[in-house]
């Protein structure tokens, strides 16, 4: 297969500034590059569209099962254990209408309000969010792409209290771009279970992950930790499904799946995932992994490309992520204040970052900007063409050490 799917002249940019919203291009001004919510600017491929053009013109499109079709089921389980070998059967698998909304859906399964949570600090804003709908109480933990499993161990143990009920982990780690080894999550797991927590791993990122780096199930390290695990997958970020707001829920533990699907209220249909949602996914599943493969070796030499560019930077440091398409630059250098600095970028150079505030990704995220890459490269290159004189200006101006060899 050629790479004419992520090519520059794949972008359908005349569609994305009419459908691509959450502060991308149809949310922009003219001439503004978003590298903004982690979303691609590619369509999705062949076989989803397929797919869902054969559905639809066949026409019959009446109620599903409260838990997802069987095929969106089995589809799911079969791909979690070809590609992460988590043993699981389709009636372990819950489909939801995103990821957002399984994370959603389980803390209020698991949580009662004033239950406290533990979550790495930072980390994407759903974590705190939807635990907070919940009534939940989050308990950040403060976390670097260096943390060892014993220090974020010791920083959830200094936390913990007769509240504390479960552990929130996402991994890949959005935005620190980090892929935990397998030794690294079965220490902090085997410790989480030890303490009587139940754990959610956010793994919507695990497919978006670069050489030499293998993403590792949470639930396929232990029978026993996949007692006490319960994992949240997607189709945003692998298969550029976002607007069809699909996702599902991982759990092999029968009793507290039961309890995850009654908290949803699908069972009464005020829940549930559209059929042309659950279609799209078995296709990507069962026809899509060549586009996916290619995708990741886009993303892959995007992601290098990217690390070059800020190398540039002066007095910037930007570790490349090994999974995720974001990469997370500290830039305090130019200004301690992330949202000035967004704000300048957007206004001389036109193009939109996500800034380091607590309200995306909490603690321990200020002096930083995320920017997304999942792009072609000709955007990226134009993105960095014009941010590069806006932040040699800034730091010129502050004095900032080059940082160029
Ligand atoms: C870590 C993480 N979890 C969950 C989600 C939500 O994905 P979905 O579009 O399926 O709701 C995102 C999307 O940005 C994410 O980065």
């Amino acid at each position: 297969m050629s790479n004419h799917f992520f090519s520059d002249d794949a972008v359908p940019m005349a569609l994305l500034r009419k459908r691509a919203f959450n502060l991308r291009w149809a949310q922009q001004p003219e001439g503004v590059i978003p590298l903004t919510a982690a979303d691609p600017d590619f369509a999705a491929c062949p076989a989803v569209r397929e797919a869902l053009v054969h559905y639809v013109t066949d026409g019959v499109l009446g109620y599903v099962p409260a838990e997802g079709l069987p095929d969106f089921r089995e589809a799911v389980a079969a791909w979690m254990r070809s590609t992460r070998q988590l043993n699981c059967a389709a009636t372990d698998v819950f489909a939801t209408d995103s990821a957002a909304s399984a994370m959603a859906v389980i803390a209020r399964a698991c949580l009662k309000p004033g239950d406290e949570a533990l979550i790495p600090a930072p980390v994407d804003f759903l974590l705190h969010h939807t635990l907070g709908r919940a009534g939940a109480v989050v308990v950040r933990v403060p976390v670097t792409r260096a943390t060892t499993a014993g220090e974020f161990i010791a920083g959830m143990e200094a936390r913990l209290t007769p509240r504390t009920r479960m552990l929130w982990l996402c991994n890949p780690h959005n935005p620190l771009g980090v892929v935990y080894s397998r030794e690294w999550l079965k220490e902090v797991a085997e410790w989480a279970i030890g303490r009587g927590l139940r754990i959610l791993s956010d793994e919507i990122w695990s497919d978006i992950v670069y050489t030499p780096h293998r993403h590792v199930a949470l639930a396929s390290i232990s029978p026993e930790i996949a007692r006490q695990t319960v994992t949240v997958y997607g189709f945003s970020k692998n298969f550029a499904l976002a607007g069809l707001r699909v996702g599902c829920v991982v759990a092999t533990d029968a009793a507290w799946m039961k309890e995850i699907i009654a908290a949803s209220d699908a069972e009464s249909t005020v829940y549930g995932v559209s059929v042309l949602s659950q279609v799209a996914v078995v296709a990507a599943l069962e026809g899509g992994r060549e586009w996916l493969a290619e995708f990741v070796r886009h993303l892959q030499s995007q992601r290098d490309y990217v690390t070059e560019r800020l190398a540039r930077w002066p007095g910037v440091t930007a570790a490349p992520p090994q999974g995720t398409y974001v990469i997370f630059p500290c830039t305090q250098s130019l200004d301690d204040d992330s949202q000035r600095l967004v704000q300048r970028l957007r206004d001389e150079a036109r193009v939109a970052l996500v800034p380091g505030a607590e309200r995306w990704f909490g603690q321990g995220s200020a002096g930083h900007v995320r920017i997304c890459f999942s792009t072609s490269r000709g955007i990226l290159k134009e993105a960095f063409d014009r941010m590069e004189p806006v932040v040699k200006k800034i730091a010129a101006s502050r004095g900032a050490k080059n940082n160029l060899p």
